[in-house]
């Protein structure tokens, strides 16, 4: 929980930016506001997007991240210039100077991703851990002295592709840095399925997750029960069902029309952010048709679909562990309560949901403390 007060900042600044767009010079944005640009792909607890290929920022060391964006913004140095699922980071890196890289870097290390991404399933590994352990750990989590950073809950798409890249020269080539280039040296021979072995081994890793601590059982099945029928009302209706699609297209206005411009949750990568139109803007006071706006705009991860699913499958997923990244039931209340994307909802200039926001949130809290239950 520690990214809320951060990301409750960064609607403070927003406001704040508004405010003064309105009165007349525009605000410096500062490292909450640029964060805006990474967020489609990184997470708002910078967790990370598989689909994206977006890795999980948020548990990295400050000064890996500054050399990390380093690298990206002078080509040479993490090698070879042609390496294209490294080109949108390349686009981005170019326009920060050092100053905004070093205030990222302070602002992501901040980030509390906890548990969020859904992980995928565990698969054992058994190749030889031993060689890694002595720069990344015993436990995978990084040896900030030796540059080796956090692996544990790394996507295992994301560190095969990493490998291959130091192994194939993509990544800590000529002309890279000091720890880039021990890095290749260490793949150097490994082939593809040493390569899965490794990366098998990292996610065999990680412990099991805590049990998820509901609230004590207080209230009858059948209150949650209705509880959960009004909160599938407001999950359904456009103003939440249009960021939450069954795909990957967004919806637009009260009729759920495909997002117009051919916007998609895969854009940023084309370098068409949400934050680009989405931004806090003096104009217009956000009122329709202009985007509902706020900073760190984007869509939530893949799985968490609202859209086609029925009453007791949006429940299920709801409490699903691998989709809520174990937030339990007391999670999703405080996700209810705090998330300022999802209180954008009532402030967008359009047609509220069909409940006000201390309504839905008093509702998660019966559902809760029904212990959940779940519709036929
Ligand atoms: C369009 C999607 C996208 C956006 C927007 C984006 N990133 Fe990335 N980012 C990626 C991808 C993809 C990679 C992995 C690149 C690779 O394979 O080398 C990455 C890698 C990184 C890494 C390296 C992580 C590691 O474990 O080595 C850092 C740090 C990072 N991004 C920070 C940022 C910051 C800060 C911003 C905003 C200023 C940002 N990104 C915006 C997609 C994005
Ligand atoms: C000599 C110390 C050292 C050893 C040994 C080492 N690493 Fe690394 N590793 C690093 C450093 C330093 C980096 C960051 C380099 C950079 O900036 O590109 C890194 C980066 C990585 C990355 C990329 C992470 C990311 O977020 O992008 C992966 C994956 C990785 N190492 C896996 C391994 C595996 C698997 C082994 C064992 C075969 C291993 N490392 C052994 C130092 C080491
Ligand atoms: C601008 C896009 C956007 C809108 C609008 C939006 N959400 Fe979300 N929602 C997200 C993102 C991004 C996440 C993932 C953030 C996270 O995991 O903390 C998310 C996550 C959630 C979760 C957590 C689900 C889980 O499985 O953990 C719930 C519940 C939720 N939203 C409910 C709503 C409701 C109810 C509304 C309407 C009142 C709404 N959202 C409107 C973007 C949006
Ligand atoms: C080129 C500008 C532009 C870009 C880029 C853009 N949007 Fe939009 N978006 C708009 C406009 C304009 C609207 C308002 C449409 C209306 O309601 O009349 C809108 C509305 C929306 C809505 C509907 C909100 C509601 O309450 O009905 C969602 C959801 C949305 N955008 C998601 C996204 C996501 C996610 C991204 C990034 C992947 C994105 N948009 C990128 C211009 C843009």
């Amino acid at each position: 929980m520690k990214a809320l007060p951060l990301l409750l900042g960064a609607a403070t600044a927003v406001v704040a930016a508004v405010a003064t767009a309105q009165a007349g010079p525009t605000a410096v944005p500062d490292a909450e506001l640029q964060f805006g640009v990474c967020v489609s792909c990184h997470g708002a607890h910078g967790e990370g997007r598989p689909e994206l290929g977006a890795p999980r920022v948020g548990d990295l060391e400050a000064a890996y991240i500054e050399s990390r964006l380093e690298g990206f913004r002078e080509a040479g140095a993490i090698g070879n210039t042609d390496d294209p699922t490294a080109q949108p980071m390349r686009a981005i890196a170019q326009g920060l100077t050092d100053a905004q890289i070093a205030g990222l870097a302070a602002f992501i290390t901040g980030l509390d991703p906890e548990l969020k991404s859904p992980g995928p399933p565990v698969e054992v590994g058994t190749a030889a851990w031993a060689p890694c352990a002595a720069c990344h750990g015993a436990d995978a989590r990084g040896v900030p002295a030796t540059g080796a950073p956090d692996l544990l809950y790394q996507h295992p798409d994301y560190l095969a592709l990493q490998l291959q890249k130091y192994r194939d020269g993509v990544r800590g080539g000529p002309g890279a840095s000091p720890h880039a280039a021990a890095m290749a040296a260490m793949a150097q021979g490994l082939d593809d399925a040493a390569i899965d072995q490794l990366v098998g081994h990292v996610a065999a890793l990680r412990p099991p997750r805590p049990p998820v601590a509901n609230p004590p059982v207080t209230v009858s099945e059948a209150e949650g029960l209705a509880a959960f029928a009004d909160i599938y009302a407001v999950a359904t209706h456009p103003r939440c069902m249009n960021c939450h699609p069954d795909g990957d297209t967004p919806y637009q206005t009260d009729d759920s029309l495909p997002h117009a411009m051919g916007v998609t949750r895969t854009s940023p990568l084309q370098g068409l952010h949400c934050s680009t139109c989405h931004a806090p803007s003096g104009v217009g006071g956000g009122q329709t048709p202009l985007p509902p706006a706020d900073a760190i705009w984007s869509m939530p991860p893949q799985a968490m679909v609202f859209q086609h699913r029925t009453p007791a499958q949006l429940c299920a997923q709801l409490l699903d562990p691998e989709v809520n990244g174990g937030r339990g039931l007391t999670g999703l209340t405080e996700h209810v309560e705090h998330d300022h994307l999802l209180i954008t909802s009532w402030h967008s200039g359009r047609e509220a949901p069909p409940l006000t926001h201390a309504e839905l949130v008093a509702r998660f809290e019966t559902w809760g403390a029904a212990g959940g239950p779940c519709p036929e």
